[in-house]
């Protein structure tokens, strides 16, 4: 028999991509993961949709019904563990998370962002790029803190910018690594082959360190 699967909760505010991108690879039968509840705090996302046609338990939590954050992450909280959550991928999840909720999950609570963290953290990271002139973009998985895409760095893949790019092009180029490197992330952490040490990773073995950087087709050697 196989071992059990870690149990995933995917939190989502827009489109849920990266949401598909997780799905699609716990298809698998040798994915080490599930994905075992969606909660979305835009009653609108698309995220929804991808839920119900996967047929997962996809749950609406809108952050302001809430009178507080702390009340908002309080049933968060106690969404995911009745659903038995053991992991959490924000994916496209637009509000930051406390202390307290993070304690619920130590080292549990990963995060996409579309940038080569530490650069370019917060809103529009395609867009901060693109301002700065980088010749690389990318975008980095990581574990989340209370901090603002300050966690422990997972995972990282690299796109070129390209002289035409604008911020749509540029945001689809990296979406499509996301793609890629989310489901991978996923599979070392809750593999345990890589762990949260405070600010930083540990990586058990050294085979997996060639999985850590991608590089897309295009990009620059
Ligand atoms: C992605 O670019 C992700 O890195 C960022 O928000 C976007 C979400 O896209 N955090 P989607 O909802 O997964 O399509």
């Amino acid at each position: 028999m196989s071992a059990a699967r870690a149990r995933l909760g995917v939190l989502v505010s827009g489109s849920g991509s990266n949401l598909q991108a997780l799905l699609d690879a716990c298809a698998q039968a040798d994915y080490p993961a599930e994905v075992a509840c969606v909660v979305s705090n835009v009653p609108t996302a698309f995220a929804l949709e991808r839920a119900r046609k996967a047929r997962v338990p996809a749950v609406v939590l809108e952050h302001k019904a809430f009178s507080s954050r702390a009340e908002f992450e309080k049933a968060l909280g106690e969404e995911l563990r009745k659903a038995g959550v053991e992991w959490v991928c924000l994916a496209g999840f637009m509000r930051l998370l406390g202390a307290d909720f993070l304690a619920g999950f130590p080292g549990r609570v990963l995060n996409i962002h579309p940038s080569l963290l530490p650069a370019f953290s917060g809103l529009h990271a395609q867009r901060q790029a693109l301002e700065r002139g980088v010749k690389i973009a990318g975008c980095t998985v990581h574990f989340v803190d209370a901090g603002m895409d300050t966690g422990a760095i997972i995972a990282q893949a690299a796109v070129p910018v390209l002289p035409e790019d604008d911020e749509a092009s540029l945001s689809a180029r990296i979406l499509l690594e996301e793609h890629k490197l989310y489901p991978l992330a996923v599979r070392l952490a809750v593999t345990g082959k890589v762990t949260m040490q405070g600010a930083r990773t540990r990586v058990d073995a050294p085979a997996t360190l060639g999985e850590l950087s991608l590089r897309s087709p295009g990009a620059p050697r």
